[in-house]
């Protein structure tokens, strides 16, 4: 019986479900990240037009070059080092390094260009594969432009700018509803030859104080997920950074706004093909999941260790005061020629998509006091700034 396409993640889920219910968490790891029938280790590239979904690097180069100026910035704000570490958490197919590498090289100071060393920290073998051709000229490149590497590991030691566009709410989550008796895990069963959501009592005793910690209070009957890998990589990056910032880009709220009761459901969804798919348990491997990110846990973690907040913002008031706007008009006009990269550049900053739906955070070590781009324009949905320490 077949629980999924793909024979070697079939295998290894019918393995672990035989002995009973797994945690969706594990059944998450595995749909996604089996290194061979995981969704993210496909040959196929997963985001872009030919994929599930498109992220901001695929909708215009400029959002790339917009980070290429806040890693100047950063770099500037560090008082011009010699060598200046970026480092990227799931690149995926690696265009955001592209576009930064490209920019840094093309109308960034000397200096710069010289410092920067690109570290992509991306876990799927195929895609490792397409970022090694894409980034060639930097990866080969030698002493007279930007480096790019590709490593498993992140450097022990980190000075200069750490990245994470949509990497954490890509990352394994556990699902919690709040019962009469207490808090609920979900776990994921085979009933019959379909696999299932059942219930059951939380699998890691962090989740079991997790809402009262964080001064949310779940109503009876709302779901709503808890990353404990975003928890634990946030630990670990402040722990490894020296000195420097990072900035982070991605799907989510504060605890306030992500755990209100009107979010009834919790943000977990399921993807194929750019629709929604109304059985996330269905075809595992071909199916995306994600869940938007706790922004409060995260400066939370992130301040434990001793990081600064530098600022929470939406993606387009983000890239409007990284000044998009103005060197969008400066390097394309008003002419014909130029409408549809404008066109695409505009879809960073969609209202009704990626320009309020991403929200983008950024913290420092050692640069406090440095005036960094991106965030003196507040959002209009300005809860989302005052209620993140709440
Ligand atoms: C949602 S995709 C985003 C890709 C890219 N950042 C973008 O925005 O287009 C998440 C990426 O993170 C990678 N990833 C997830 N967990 C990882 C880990 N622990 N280490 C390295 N890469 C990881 C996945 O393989 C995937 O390429």
């Amino acid at each position: 019986m077949n629980i999924c396409a793909h024979p070697a993640l079939d295998r290894a889920l019918a393995s672990e479900l035989k002995n009973g219910p797994i945690p969706f968490a594990r059944f998450m790891e595995l749909a996604l990240y089996h290194p061979e029938g995981g969704y993210y280790c496909q040959p196929a590239p997963r985001v872009g037009r030919s994929g599930d979904f498109k992220t901001s690097p695929h909708q215009s180069p400029w959002f790339g070059r917009m980070v290429a100026r806040q890693a100047m910035a950063t770099w500037k704000a560090m008082g011009s080092p010699d060598s200046l570490s970026v480092v990227e958490f799931g690149p995926g197919e690696g265009w955001l390094a592209h576009d930064i590498l490209e920019s840094v090289e093309s109308s960034g100071p000397k200096a710069l260009a010289a410092a920067f060393e690109y570290t992509l920290i991306e876990q799927s073998a195929p895609a490792q594969e397409r970022i090694r051709e894409r980034l060639a000229h930097w990866i080969e490149g030698g002493a007279k432009c930007p480096a790019a590497r590709l490593e498993s590991n992140p450097p022990d030691e980190i000075e200069g700018l750490i990245l994470a566009h949509e990497f954490l709410d890509a990352l394994p989550t556990h699902i919690l509803t709040q019962t009469e008796s207490g808090l609920a895990e979900r776990y994921v069963e085979l009933r019959g030859k379909n696999l299932a959501f059942t219930e059951g009592p939380p699998s890691d005793k962090q989740l079991e104080g997790w809402f009262g910690g964080l001064g949310a209070e779940l109503e009876i009957g709302q779901t709503a997920e808890v990353c404990l890998l975003a928890k634990e990589w946030m630990e670990t990056i402040s722990r490894r950074l020296r000195r420097g910032g990072v900035l982070i880009f991605d799907y989510g709220f504060s605890s306030r706004v992500l755990y209100h009761p009107s979010r009834r459901e919790g943000t977990f969804r399921g993807y194929r093909a750019h629709t929604m798919t109304a059985d996330p348990l269905s075809r595992p491997g071909e199916t995306d999941l994600t869940a938007h990110v706790d922004f409060s846990s995260m400066l939370r973690s992130a301040e434990a260790g001793g990081l600064s907040l530098a600022g929470f913002t939406d993606q387009s008031h983000y890239l409007l005061d990284m000044g998009i706007a103005e060197a969008l008009q400066a390097e394309t006009g008003n002419e014909m020629a130029g409408a549809g990269e404008r066109r695409s550049a505009m879809g960073l900053l969609d209202p009704a998509g990626l320009g309020s739906a991403i929200k983008v955070m950024m913290l420092t070590r050692g640069l406090e006091g440095a005036a960094l781009p991106g965030f003196s324009m507040k959002p209009d949905d300005r809860e989302s700034l005052a209620t993140l320490r709440s």
